[in-house]
């Protein structure tokens, strides 16, 4: 059976007038959940926290003495939000960053620590009061596991061999007394290490050809042990840079577990005017969805000259920075990346969870960027007040996915046409969940019309069907800082099972899940 997430074809769709003005349009598909795929692995919902803008301080930490309420320094509100999304992991501390951050800086007391300018970030003071400790501490609270990012660019193999092994020494090497003397007396894991980041652009301006021997050289001194049996995560492609991820696989296949690769949507495409985070028009909407789309191809493209050196799909790829790019807020600081989140940044991620299920035997981590204050963020915060973003909402909804088993969906969406680009209507995916429930997601693209889905559920045994929608009237609905959220999934009643049938009415923009039992 091939594995079709939602193929879309214009002549597919039938059109029902209702009295809204608005069209209903129809689509049918098959289930087969007697030929299940890939797990779905967890870390698929990975978060991306990087030391850029308020992502970190303000975002994460606040300081023991602050007002705001923390556990150790660590804001309590945040941490209470990310656990019941179920976090799985979260990379750290960058980005750019990392290729300039030194360990050292971020370890001991806290008013010893130095101050060092964010070159990347605007500049600004990096006070080091979040280092190892904290950023461990933060990810116990939250439930997840760490992923670092390893100086590559500007650092070497010395330095990362001595920091994994002040985090991971359970001896009495004179690196795990430091850090039992620096509050941790147990080693932490690292379950995942990145060689870099970007080491193509930020990460040193690297060639192909030269990173594939750094890595193989940092691979090298880099000791995995039978109790931390370390993914090592190398430095991936910009986009759709196939020539970089044939290299890297052709050199260093065997010194890699999985391969990064980086892409964020743009609404124009454009960096130096990307497009609006609120106040955009249905033309915006669709070119934001257009771009959002290539992520399908840009794994298909990348896991294809994977194939070639891993017909087994050994080594995984990992879409470690991923999610929407728009200008900055007006009168914040250009370098700081601080952006609003609307009803279709959430469409937009559950667009995108659909189609990493899809391809769950090679994409088994993903992080969007950034979890608090930075792009695609689950949290935006203003002092002590915070907001929930629709991005945050489109993850809880798809907590059921994580671990589940992916089973195969075949439909064919029908299309909306916005200027020049003609989409389909929504995508869809389906899973056997951890408790044995099947679950289909939607991600309902088409700003204007609903669309009346009918599935085949080929011999399912199921009977009952709930669920959750999160939609809004408009398309830059989102949820104001400090109020109670207006965009946030509510029970959903637009489906029912009959004669081995199940019937959606799919609401436009909107992220469906139903559960089916
Ligand atoms: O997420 C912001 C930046 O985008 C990261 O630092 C970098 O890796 C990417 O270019």
């Amino acid at each position: 059976m091939k594995r079709i997430l939602t193929a879309f074809a214009a002549g597919a769709a039938l059109l029902m007038a209702s009295a809204a003005g608005a069209e209903t349009l129809s689509a049918t598909g098959s289930l087969h959940a007697d030929q299940p795929g890939p797990q779905i692995s967890r870390y698929i919902y990975g978060q991306f926290s990087e030391h850029l803008g308020r992502g970190i301080y303000d975002g994460v930490w606040v300081g023991e003495d602050s007002k705001i309420p923390n556990v150790r320094g660590i804001r309590t509100d945040v941490v209470t939000a990310l656990k019941a999304i179920h976090v799985p992991i979260i990379r750290w501390p960058g980005g750019c960053f990392a290729d300039e951050y030194h360990w050292r800086d971020g370890i001991g007391p806290r008013d010893q620590r130095p101050v060092r300018k964010n070159n990347w970030w605007a500049g600004s003071d990096e006070t080091n009061a979040f280092g190892t400790h904290e950023f461990m501490d933060f990810v116990g609270q939250v439930g997840a596991d760490p992923y670092i990012s390893i100086n590559v660019g500007s650092s070497n193999p010395t330095e990362m061999r001595e920091w994994i092994e002040y985090m991971t020494s359970s001896g009495d090497d004179t690196l795990a007394q430091e850090r039992r003397k620096n509050g941790q007396d147990k080693p932490w894991k690292t379950p995942v290490i990145g060689f870099g980041n970007e080491a193509w652009g930020c990460g040193g301006e690297m060639t192909p050809e030269f990173y594939s021997n750094e890595l193989r050289r940092y691979s090298g001194f880099y000791h995995r042990s039978a109790d931390n049996p370390t993914i090592r995560v190398a430095s991936g492609a910009n986009s759709g840079d196939t020539h970089w991820t044939d290299v890297v696989m052709k050199n260093a296949a065997k010194q890699i577990d999985a391969l990064s690769l980086h892409y964020y949507t743009l609404p124009t495409g454009k960096w130096d005017k990307k497009g609006a985070s609120t106040g955009f028009d249905a033309q915006a909407w669709a070119d934001t969805f257009a771009g959002t789309l290539k992520m399908d191809k840009l794994i298909t493209d990348h896991s294809a000259v994977m194939d070639t050196y891993d017909p087994k799909k050994r080594v995984g790829l990992f879409v470690d920075e991923w999610g929407t790019w728009y200008d900055v807020e007006p009168g914040t600081n250009p370098g700081h990346l601080y952006q609003l989140n609307t009803l279709r940044d959430g469409v937009l991620a559950a667009v995108n969870f659909n189609i990493f299920h899809h391809h769950a035997d090679r994409v088994r981590l993903t992080a969007i960027a950034q979890t608090i204050n930075v792009l695609q963020a689950m949290i935006l915060t203003e002092g002590d007040k915070i907001a929930l973003t629709p991005t945050y909402y489109a993850y809880q909804m798809y907590v059921p996915f994580q671990d589940a088993t992916e089973l195969p969906l075949d439909i064919t969406a029908p299309t909306f046409t916005q200027g020049d680009k003609t989409l389909p209507a929504f995508n869809a995916s389906a899973a056997r969940g951890k408790d044995g429930k099947v679950y289909i997601g939607l991600a309902g693209m088409d700003p204007k019309d609903a669309v009346s889905l009918t599935i085949d559920l080929g011999g399912l045994k199921v009977s009952k069907v709930s669920g959750q929608v999160m939609t809004a009237d408009k398309m830059d609905a989102m949820n104001a800082i400090g109020q109670p959220a207006t965009v946030k999934p509510v029970d959903f009643r637009g489906a029912k099972i009959a004669g081995g049938k199940l019937t959606i009415t799919l609401p436009a923009k909107s992220v469906v899940v139903l559960a089916l039992q």
